[in-house]
């Protein structure tokens, strides 16, 4: 399997959180995610502004009325791929005791043709009545993907019945929390975009190196570990994004497992196989900058991805 397949099928496997039947076209909820945001490793300005739209407005609701301000609304998470997006989504549902509904558009587009928006519109309809809630849309840039006619059309009426659904919110919207995820907002139908829809971007960037070496340590802890220095593992491990990182840990955790049937006896993972392992991966992410900065640079009239033109001046990212 490629990495890029292994990274999917890992998502497909961690995401089924809400799982459609087709035989009856019925939606089943699973279990709630235990992660959370203790998780994460790094990114406390996305957790800052996650915190101030969702938790503390269920934490603290007495707040908010005080200032007239409904608990309520939607963010659009955009950003490289594997740097915690859907992570961070159901660390949120960890976080606050609330229902987590994680709509897959993928898996509902796949589905039998009209039955789509029935089922956009069921989940919506459950949601409204477990509140408070956290409405999960993840990979949203399936809408309009695809240049095929007919996923076309079925594509616009999804997306014509998600606008219909986010309105609908807007009207009974208290307690009730959207979040989008996908790796590229411009490609989503403008219409999303206005204002009481996904107006609200916020840039999941990839981890810097202090984050870096707490993702280390995140997906080491537990394991028999050598001495190791983390800290120079993340130095060298630059614009890797998690998922990357993940991998890192990965391969060095096999080559552990090697040695330990080799001589019969538990085996420590050591800095060398962590070193090795890492310069056998690349940065994922830089590939993702260089379409970025493409649509940064020429098509931003609303200049939403500065933000990104300003991380890869700061960052020294080649793309
Ligand atoms: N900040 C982080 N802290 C801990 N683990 C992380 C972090 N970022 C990513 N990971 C790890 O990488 C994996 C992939 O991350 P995730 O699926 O959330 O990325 P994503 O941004 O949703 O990617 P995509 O755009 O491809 O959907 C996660 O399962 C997690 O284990
Ligand atoms: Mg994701």
């Amino acid at each position: 399997m490629s990495d890029h397949d292994e990274l999917a099928e890992q998502r497909r496997k961690n995401l089924k959180l809400i799982h459609f039947s087709k035989e009856d076209q019925t939606i089943t909820e699973s279990e709630k995610p235990k992660e959370t945001f203790a998780d994460v490793g790094g990114l406390e300005e996305v957790k800052k502004k996650i915190s101030m739209n969702f938790i503390l407005p269920l934490k603290q609701p007495e707040v908010f009325a005080a200032y007239g301000k409904q608990a309520g609304g939607s963010l659009l998470l955009f950003g490289p791929p594997g740097c915690g997006k859907t992570f961070l989504a159901r660390a949120v549902a960890g976080e606050i005791d609330a229902n987590f509904f994680h709509i897959e558009l993928q898996s509902i587009l796949s589905m039998y043709a009209g039955q789509s928006e029935h089922n956009l519109h069921d989940i919506f309809k459950k949601a409204r009545e477990s509140k408070p809630c956290v409405i999960f849309i993840d990979e949203i840039d399936a809408l309009g993907g695809s240049r095929h006619q007919m996923r076309q059309h079925h594509d616009r009426m999804l997306v014509n019945q998600l606008l219909l659904e986010l309105d609908g919110l807007q009207a009974e919207n208290e307690n009730v929390f959207v979040i989008g995820a996908t790796n590229t907002p411009w490609y989503l139908d403008s219409a999303l975009r206005r204002p009481g829809r996904f107006n609200h971007l916020v840039f999941v960037p990839p981890p810097e190196v202090a984050e870096r070496q707490t993702i280390l340590e995140l997906k080491l802890s537990g394991m028999p570990l050598g001495s190791l220095n983390l800290s120079k593992i993340a130095a060298e491990t630059k614009h890797y994004s998690g998922a990357d990182l993940e991998q890192v840990v990965k391969d060095a955790v096999e080559t552990a497992m090697e040695r330990t049937f080799e001589k019969g006896e538990i085996q420590p993972i050591t800095q060398e196989d962590l070193k090795k392992s890492a310069k056998g991966r690349k940065a994922t992410t830089l590939e993702w900058f260089a379409t970025a900065k493409n649509y940064a640079t020429f098509s931003d009239v609303n200049r939403d991805y500065q933000i990104v033109l300003d991380y890869i001046k700061k960052h020294g990212v080649r793309a």
